[in-house]
Order: C-alpha cells, then sequence, then structure tokens
C-alpha cells in the first residue's frame, strides 16, 4: 500500500555538494539498505525500531550497535544526512539498519499494525510560527498512525528544545489516549536516559534546554 504524497514537513532535501566518499557511499552502500516502497521486507523474528528524522545518524547508529538484536530504521529526506549517516554505519559496520529517504509518514502508511517496538522522534523541526504549527510532525494524526504501528508497551520517545514545541507535545502526544506518558517527577524529562545519546542537533543548542519524554503505548 502506498500514501497520498504529504503535505511536506521538512526543509531541504539537499545542501553543499556531497564529498567523493559521500556520494560514492550513497551508490555503493545505500542500495543495500535502502528500503523502497512499494516492496517492504521486514524481519520477522526481530524486534523493529523506527527513527523519524535522524538527521545525520548518530543516534541511529549508537542505538544499532547498542542493540545487535533490533532492526532499526531510520527516516530522513535530506541527502547530506543520510550521507553522514551512511559514513557512520560504514565505519561502525552495523548491519542491522534499514534507510528509507523520503518523508517517514509513507513509509509509516506501509508499515503493517503492531509492527514497532520502539519509536524516537527527536528534535523535530520546530515550525516555531503559529502559521507553520500545521507542519510539525507531532499531529494528531501521525500520533494515531504510530498508536496503530505500535505493539503494546511499546516506547515512543520525544525530544525538543523548542519552548512552543514543549506545551505541542504535552498537549498532543502525553494527553494521547493510546499513550502514557512515563514521566514521575522533573528529572525524568529534564535528565537524558543512559541509552539515549546526544544528537547533533542537541550539541547544537539551538533553542534552548532540551526534554526528553518517553511515553509507552497503551
Ligand atoms: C531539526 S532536525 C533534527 C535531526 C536529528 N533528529 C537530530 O536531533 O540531530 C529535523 C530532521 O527531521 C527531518 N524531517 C522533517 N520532516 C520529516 C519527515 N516527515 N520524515 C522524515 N524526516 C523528517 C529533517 O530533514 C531534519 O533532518
Amino acid at each position: 500500500m502506498t500514501a497520498e504524497r504529504p503535505r511536506t514537513l521538512y526543509g531541504r532535501r539537499r545542501g553543499k555538494k556531497l564529498r567523493a566518499g559521500q556520494a560514492s557511499l550513497l551508490e555503493t552502500l545505500l542500495p543495500h539498505l535502502e528500503i523502497r516502497l512499494p516492496a517492504l521486507e521486514l524481519p520477522k523474528d526481530r524486534d523493529i525500531w523506527l527513527e523519524v528524522g535522524f538527521g545525520a545518524g548518530e543516534h541511529l547508529v549508537w542505538q544499532a550497535e547498542q542493540n545487535p538484536d533490533v532492526t532499526l530504521i531510520g527516516c530522513e529526506p535530506y541527502v547530506n544526512g543520510v550521507a553522514k549517516c551512511l559514513g557512520l554505519i560504514e565505519r561502525s559496520g552495523v548491519k542491522n539498519v534499514r534507510l528509507f529517504i523520503d518523508d517517514a509518514r509513507l513509509l509509516m502508511a506501509a508499515l503493517p499494525d503492531r509492527s514497532l517496538s520502539r519509536a524516537f522522534v527527536l528534535f523535530p523541526d520546530p515550525w516555531p510560527k503559529t502559521r507553520h504549527h500545521k507542519r510539525r510532525f507531532v499531529q494528531r494524526d501521525t500520533l494515531d498512525i504510530l498508536a496503530r504501528l505500535m505493539k503494546p508497551g511499546a516506547e515512543l520517545r520525544l525530544a525538543t528544545d523548542d519552548p512552543s514545541y514543549l506545551p505541542w507535545m504535552l498537549e498532543h502526544a502525553c494527553t494521547h489516549r493510546a499513550f502514557e506518558w512515563l514521566a514521575e517527577r522533573p528529572a525524568d524529562w529534564r535528565g537524558r536516559p543512559a541509552d539515549w545519546p546526544q544528537t547533533r542537533y542537541e550539541q547544537k543548542k539551538i533553542a534552548g534546554t532540551p526534554t526528553f519524554l518517553r511515553l509507552r503505548r497503551l
């Protein structure tokens, strides 16, 4: 099943010219890892984790290294980020990563119900202007789809450092009836868990203090 092309949520698909080594990885390594819809073959005997908007892939590859029994699917339409991620994949030697080089919602529309054991949406583009809020990835409809895709007990991890996206995430995700917010005290959203490495975007400290939200699919 393929979805109609939804409204674009991301900015650029390409940035500055790729280095020769990066361009070569797109030609040689990517075809072995890429998910090209409508073909979608998923391992039946392994947990599948999804990362939406992996940027340059540091978090994705770290999770793949730490969790060799899990298959990580990363979605990212920004080709320069994909090229950096391929470099990390090659250097680390991980074999459990698959990449979808497009809008994550197209892949989500094709994934089977209850196929995901974990999902990450880390520092999504904040779209701070009110008229752009409809472009935010965290929306009622994407959360409904994630709820359909996630197994009961599966964890959804969200992060933002944007002062206006945080209340939006609390309003839309933490009160969603399919999810339970796992925080019990402020330290639970202010401190990054040990199995949650810094992303490149977080390191840049663009907007403000990062907040880490962990939710459980009920
Ligand atoms: C602010 S960056 C954060 C990247 C990374 N998560 C990090 O923390 O370093 C947001 C990323 O999400 C990607 N993105 C935006 N909309 C997306 C979508 N619908 N599907 C997949 N990726 C998306 C953008 O291309 C961008 O790389």
